[in-house]
This record gives structure tokens, C-alpha cells and sequence, in this order.
């Protein structure tokens, strides 16, 4: 479904240099694979690189990007604006930040299916209130009333992932969805991931800095470390027999308090 081939990214702005330097992965259909890395690893680049979301003024991406026959890097923008959302969708870090204040929730998860289908008002209303139910939000007809301020940190990220994967896409981009949510809210959208996933067949692409955390939902790992991929393989078998010092690092980086929920 995915291939990404000596994927490199360079920068031409005030900061400049080179952020990934040939990164070469591949993604099944229906797969959950993660990608882990600290901090500047190019974890984030690589999934705007795919989404194409990356300034063309200032970012050089050389590499090649293949999604479902596509050649992402040079497909047209028009074509691009029409794979986001439908074939790909994202969610990010900061639910409440990705979300519009001034926009009702109803309205928010509707978008894609205004951009990129032909449902009739009606049709659209029935598949936002199925949506809502669907990412285990209370009472359908109440929340797509309300703004994003009425709603937790954790059901604004339920509103993100309903509205995401409203289209059914192929592909879902998860940029640390759960880093600003506690611990009991990330099981909670861990397990709703997982379950989409097995439901719809939806791949998941899942970025963390928090390897634990994709060995719950994923079943295979990428490591990144300074813009290459030092280490991937079976999630497990990566986990508990890391084969680089680096990834052995991340391992014991992880704080005592979330091993226990591995
Ligand atoms: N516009 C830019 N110009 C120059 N360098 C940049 C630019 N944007 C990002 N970088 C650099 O590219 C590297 C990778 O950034 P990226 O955002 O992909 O990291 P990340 O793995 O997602 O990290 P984090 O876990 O903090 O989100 C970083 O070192 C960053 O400083
Ligand atoms: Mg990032």
C-alpha cells in the first residue's frame, strides 16, 4: 500500500541542512506499524513528506513515494488535496489545538465528506452521527452541538479520529496522538486505534516518541534516530531483543510508571 524509497529531505530556509537522509520503509494494507524515535529523529518530516504537507519553497524531498500506485511526489496538488482526507487522514499531537474553536463539533467531522464525496445532507448527517457513535462519544444528537471547549482533551481526539477516518480511508497518520492526553485517556485511544483497525482495515501509521506505547497497538517498528533508521522489525522481537545500543536506550528510557501498562 505504502512504499517509501531513500526518502531525503533537505531544507533551504534561514535554519538549512539535510533532516532525513534516506529512509526507506514499506507498510502492508491494514498494517500497524510505528514509527519511534526521540526528539529531531525526523519522525514528524517523514509523515508530512507523505501527506506532501512539507513547503515545496523551502523543503527539497528527493526519495520516491508510492501509495496505493500513486507517486506521491509527483502526483498534481489538485490530486494530492483529494487523497488527504479520503485516502489519507491525520491526526496530531494537539486535539484541541487541530481542532476550530468557533466550529461545532458536527460540522468539524463532516468536512471530508463535503470535500470529497457526493452525500446528501441527510446521508452526511447519518454518517456523522454513526462517526460519533462509533469513536465511543456520548449521546450523537447532544455532542454534534457542541464546540470543541465543551469536550475533553481525550473526546476532542475522538472528534479528530471520527472525522479522519469518516471517508474510510487507507491510511491513517497518527503524529503522537496521545502525548497531551493522561495515561488512562492513551489506553483508552490506543484500544479505539487498534479496534478501527481490525473493523475497517485501516492502516496505521503511528509516531511516538514512546516505544511502549506503539508495542500495544503496532506490529511492527521502525526506529529513527538523527534522520536515518537505525533498527525495525517485529514489534516484539524489537522490544525484547533490540539489536542497536540506541534502541536499548530507548527501552530503558521508558519511566517505570508506564512499563507497567506494556
Ligand atoms: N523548517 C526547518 N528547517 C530546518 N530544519 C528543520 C525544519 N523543520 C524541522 N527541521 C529539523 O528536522 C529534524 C527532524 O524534525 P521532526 O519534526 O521530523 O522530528 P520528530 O522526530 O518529529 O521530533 P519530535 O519527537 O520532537 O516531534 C529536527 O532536527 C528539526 O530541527
Ligand atoms: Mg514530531
Amino acid at each position: 500500500m505504502l512504499e517509501v524509497k531513500n526518502l531525503v529531505i533537505r531544507f533551504h530556509d534561514r535554519i538549512g541542512g539535510e533532516a532525513v537522509h534516506g529512509v526507506s520503509f514499506n507498510m502492508e494494507a491494514g498494517e500497524r506499524l510505528g514509527i519511534v524515535g526521540e526528539s529531531g529523529a525526523g519522525k514528524t518530516l517523514t509523515a508530512l513528506a507523505i501527506t506532501r504537507l512539507l513547503k515545496s519553497e523551502t523543503t527539497e524531498i528527493d526519495g520516491e513515494i508510492n501509495f496505493m500506485g500513486k507517486d506521491i511526489l509527483h502526483t498534481s496538488d489538485k490530486e494530492m488535496r483529494d487523497i488527504r482526507g479520503k485516502d489519507i487522514g491525520f491526526i496530531f499531537q494537539d486535539p484541541v489545538a487541530s481542532l476550530n474553536p468557533l466550529m461545532k463539533v458536527g460540522p468539524q467531522i463532516e468536512e471530508p465528506l463535503l470535500l470529497h464525496t457526493e452525500l446528501s445532507k441527510q446521508e452526511r448527517q447519518k454518517r456523522v452521527l454513526q462517526a460519533i457513535n462509533d469513536v465511543d462519544l456520548p449521546d450523537p444528537d447532544v455532542t454534534i452541538r457542541k464546540y470543541p471547549h465543551q469536550l475533553s482533551g481525550g473526546q476532542c481526539q475522538r472528534v479528530m479520529i471520527a472525522s479522519a477516518l469518516i471517508c474510510h480511508p487507507a491510511l491513517l497518520i497518527a503524529d503522537e496522538p496521545t502525548t497531551a492526553l493522561d495515561v488512562t485517556v492513551q489506553t483508552q485511544i490506543i484500544k479505539l486505534l487498534k479496534r478501527k483497525n481490525e473493523q475497517e482495515n485501516v492502516g496505521i501509521l503511528y509516531i511516538s516518541h514512546d516505544l511502549s506505547l506503539v508495542r500495544r497497538l503496532c506490529t511492527r517498528v521502525i526506529v529513527m534516530y538523527h534522520g536515518d533508521i537505525v533498527e525495525s522489525g517485529d514489534v516484539e522481537q524489537v522490544f525484547t531483543q533490540p539489536r542497536e545500543a540506541y534502541t536499548q536506550r530507548l527501552i530503558a528510557a521508558i519511566p517505570t510508571r508506564s512499563k507497567r501498562y506494556v
